[in-house]
């Protein structure tokens, strides 16, 4: 069995290869401070056996968050609730890593504007963005480098981009929602400038020890919008600045597409094998056959599951009861595998 076996990415050793996706929960205030809420909840999954636990969408400007509800990262002030959340998750043998996130179209705080590549709003229920300019653009590269420095002070093991799910960075990887002309527009190499500026420049604070995980999303669903063999050439745009890809899908636009369990894992296996990477996959996968399908096939090296885990922070435990799998059950919660 694999799910259960050491991963080491980098100088970071997981456990195990179960990882808790990034999940927002909106449970913070207007100052995006960590709460009681979130150590309980992230505690509970380190509890209950998670290799790896990767901290919701965290804004790294106010009006990059998701909702006037997301954590924060945009100010010194965030690292102290962030350092707590981090010690309490790591003492029980977690690793645990930040999304660092722009929602940038899908803003829906009440900041006075929200801004994109390109005056697109996502549906009539959202604002019109405004288009961002060079020198904003500039701005908010800077914003993720102070970001990835907080989540370091903080002590996270790893940080992982938000490039997924139709916000900022997504926006402008894909040709459905970036029509600028200037140098972050038009081929795939301007599309993908934005992203490598930001990967650059959070390499400049980042200890070079410690992973960097992007997350994507592999197809958009759309005609003329990303799907996975363009995502295939954006990730070798980016390589050697990344250490894991985390593959999801949609998100920029509303669509509807087919989901069934395991949905996203040809994305992820796709770009293992083209771009020779490590990646993550994610998307309806709650079985222990599953996921030693995708590690042994080579699909993915680690497998993250969202909604069970919110159903479960039980989750890792419970399947290697159910399973008979060895595993180090906490000293406290013994009795409960014999
Ligand atoms: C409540 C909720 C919040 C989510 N928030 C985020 C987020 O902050 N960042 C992100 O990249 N994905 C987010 N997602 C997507 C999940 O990380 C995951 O990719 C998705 O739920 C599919 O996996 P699952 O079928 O195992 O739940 C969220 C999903 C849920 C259900």
């Amino acid at each position: 069995m694999k799910a259960l076996t050491e991963y080491k990415i980098k100088n970071m050793v997981l456990k195990n290869r179960i990882v808790m996706p990034p999940m927002c929960m909106y449970s913070s205030d207007e100052r995006g401070f960590v709460k009681d809420f979130h150590k309980i909840h992230y505690t509970s999954r380190a509890i209950g056996g998670v290799g790896l636990i990767i901290v919701e969408a965290t804004g790294v400007v106010p009006n990059g968050r998701i909702t006037s509800r997301d954590l924060g990262i945009w100010s010194d002030d965030h690292i102290e609730g962030l350092k707590s959340l981090v010690e309490s998750v790591k003492a029980y043998g977690s690793k645990i890593a930040i999304q660092l996130a722009h929602a940038g179209r899908k803003c829906t705080s009440n900041d006075e504007y929200i801004v994109a590549p390109s005056p697109l709003r996502f549906s009539e229920e959202y604002r019109v963005p405004r288009e961002l300019t060079v020198e904003e653009i500039k701005g908010l590269v800077k914003s993720f480098r102070d970001a990835a420095l907080r989540a370091y002070k903080a002590g996270f093991d790893a940080i992982e981009i938000h490039g997924a799910h139709g916000y900022l960075i997504h926006e402008f990887l894909s040709p459905l929602t970036n029509k600028r002309t200037d140098e972050y527009g038009g081929s795939l190499e301007n599309r993908t400038r934005f992203l490598k500026e930001i990967l650059l420049a959070v390499k400049e604070v980042w200890p070079k020890d410690k992973p960097i995980l992007l997350r994507v999303s592999a197809d958009d669903y759309m005609e003329g919008g990303i799907n996975k063999e363009e995502m295939v050439k954006i990730i070798n745009e980016v390589k050697e600045y990344i250490d894991m890809v985390h593959v999801s899908t949609g998100g920029l636009i509303s669509v509807r597409f087919p989901i069934f369990p395991g949905y996203q894992i040809s994305h992820s296996e796709t770009i293992k094998r083209e771009c020779n990477i490590p990646t993550i996959a994610v998307g309806l996968i709650n079985e222990l056959d599953q996921i030693e399908e995708i590690l042994y096939n080579n699909r993915a090296d680690l497998v993250a599951i969202g909604r069970g885990l919110l159903r479960d922070p039980h989750f890792v435990l419970n399947m290697a009861y159910k399973n008979r799998l060895k595993m180090k059950y906490p000293t406290q919660y013994e009795r409960g595998y014999y």
